[in-house]
């Protein structure tokens, strides 16, 4: 059973920790080797590390942080790693449509929505990041930023997908939302996709172990995507403490 579908009964809150790409393989291993393994905890490593971590801990539920916009399939696709490739190694989510991938020209709407598909196609549930900049947020442009990012996936109404709503301003700023923020954008996530089954949503941008708690709480949240609090062990045991 997809975890998505576990998370729904459970109703446990999804933790994701997104290593970006700040870990020496030395302190990934170290990280990964200390958090607990719990069903709703996802740890997406840079790719390099992911099946080093495998390896040395079975059991961690595991995210890529990119995907392979040219197929899903294994193949003549230098310098790509496919939705196979993870699927092999026993990933089970791909972070997709990161900011700062979009904002630095790697990802746009098109590979984005394709990255998605491959995805799909193997299994993979993708993680898809939404967000606005201060400047759309400042001129009231948000959700119609928003919804035309949810709308270029092209999504069916069927298909299993986490979408994680990081406002830019937000990611590694220690400025958060305030819950009603969080709320109305999530409500319009929820509407604009009508998705038929249970539609997870997730909330990133500077959790941390003194927010994390009261973030989850907020209507419509079911979980969060920490970035840096998250390669910090003290502090995303106290997060996870707090949270499961
Ligand atoms: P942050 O990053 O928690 O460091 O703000 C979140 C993200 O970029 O996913």
């Amino acid at each position: 059973m997809k975890l998505s579908s576990k998370i729904s009964q459970s109703m446990n809150k999804l933790i994701i920790a997104n290593w970006k790409a700040f870990l020496k393989t030395s302190e990934a291993i170290n990280l990964a080797k200390n958090i607990p393994m719990l069903e709703n905890i996802v740890i997406s490593p840079a790719s390099m590390h992911l099946a080093l971590i495998r390896g040395l801990c079975p059991e961690v539920r595991l995210a890529s942080q990119d995907i392979s916009s040219l197929s899903y399939e294994h193949g003549a696709y230098t310098g790509e790693t496919t939705a196979k490739m993870l699927d092999d190694i026993g990933a089970e989510y791909a972070i997709i449509g990161h900011s700062e991938r979009r904002s630095s020209g790697l990802d746009n709407a098109d590979n984005i929505a394709k990255k998605v598909q491959n995805a799909l196609s193997s299994q993979i549930i993708p993680i898809i990041c939404v967000g606005e900049t201060k400047a759309d947020r400042d001129n009231g442009q948000y959700l119609d930023i928003i919804a035309d990012q949810l709308r270029s996936l092209n999504l069916q109404t069927d298909q299993d997908v986490i979408i994680a709503y990081e406002p830019i301003w937000s990611i590694g700023t220690d400025v958060v939302p305030s819950s009603s923020e969080i709320s109305e954008v999530m409500e319009m996530i929820r509407s604009t996709l009508k998705i038929a089954g249970k539609l997870i949503l997730v909330y990133g941008g500077s959790v941390n172990a003194k927010n994390a708690k009261e973030i989850v709480n907020i209507p419509g949240v079911d979980g969060v995507l920490i970035g840096k609090a998250s390669t910090d062990l003290v502090q995303f045991k106290e997060i996870i403490r707090q949270i499961c």
